[in-house]
């Protein structure tokens, strides 16, 4: 059956950009009567298997929200259990990830990271830099508002300096500016879990993206679940404002 999915997505066209948003490890967890964590630990083997789904499928495309500016507000113990797996993550991955062509960007403002978490990001992010291969992001203190404010900064700050004049900004400007400056806009975004919103996700880059809800938790996303939402959009009609 999952073959079959599988089989069909790829007779299929293929977004350029898929976007997960991977929610559901807490309420995973507690179905189970386990701690939090736990559902977080499994997150991370969705995560793996996911990331190889995609370099199997032939995605070029695919980023994750890891961790929003709005996570912080979680439980001081949460919080810092993430960021050790998140350590674990970077530690225990890469290498492979790099043997399988991938090539690494994180999204997000960094400064708020240990400094041992950073120099894994900006590790990793070198060593897959000339990879051909999945294109992987992973957002981490990662909000979409904070990033257009950036951004507007960083614009500002050019014309103030004269180097840009204000006529010459424009959205392609704009856009460069954005921590996704090397990054297409999603085509596809899947969040998991149930839950309808963005939670501050991509609001620049989902202009015209196509959206698909899962109640799937995300610790039980697998490829036949992936293979379903890509099915799920090659079935829709994307007219970006002109008639269809
Ligand atoms: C997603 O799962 C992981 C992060 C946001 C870091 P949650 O931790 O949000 O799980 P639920 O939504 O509470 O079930
Ligand atoms: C969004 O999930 C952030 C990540 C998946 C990293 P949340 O669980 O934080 O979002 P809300 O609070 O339900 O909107
Ligand atoms: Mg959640």
């Amino acid at each position: 059956m999952a073959t079959d999915v599988a089989n069909d997505v790829r007779r299929g066209a293929l977004p350029r950009h898929v976007a997960i948003i991977m929610d559901g490890n807490g309420r995973w967890a507690r179905a189970q009567a386990r701690p939090r964590s736990v559902g977080h630990t499994a997150g991370v083997e969705a995560l793996r298997e996911i990331v190889h789904g995609a370099v199997d499928l032939d995605l070029e495309y695919l980023t994750f929200f890891g961790f929003s500016t709005e996570n912080w507000k979680r439980p001081a113990e949460e919080v810092s259990f993430l960021m050790g797996l998140l350590r674990r993550y970077l530690k225990r991955e890469v290498a492979g990830l790099h043997e399988r062509g991938v090539r690494l960007r994180f999204i997000g403002a960094r400064a708020r990271f240990d400094s041992d978490i950073r120099a894994l990001i900006d590790g990793a992010e070198a060593l897959t830099a000339e990879n051909g291969g999945l294109n992987v992001t992973i957002a981490l203190n990662y909000g979409g508002r904070e990033e257009i404010v950036l951004a507007a900064q960083r614009l500002a700050a050019a014309v103030a300096a004269g180097e840009l004049s204000v006529e010459e900004i424009d959205e392609s400007r704009f856009q460069a500016a954005l921590f996704t400056c090397d990054l297409p806009a999603p085509d596809l975004l899947i969040r998991t879990s149930g839950e309808q919103r963005l939670s501050n996700f991509l609001l620049w880059q989902s202009a015209y993206t196509e959206f698909v809800f899962t109640d799937v938790l995300w610790p039980d996303f697998g490829r036949a679940e992936l293979a379903a939402a890509l099915e799920d959009y090659q079935a829709r009609d994307r007219r970006f404002g002109t008639v269809g």
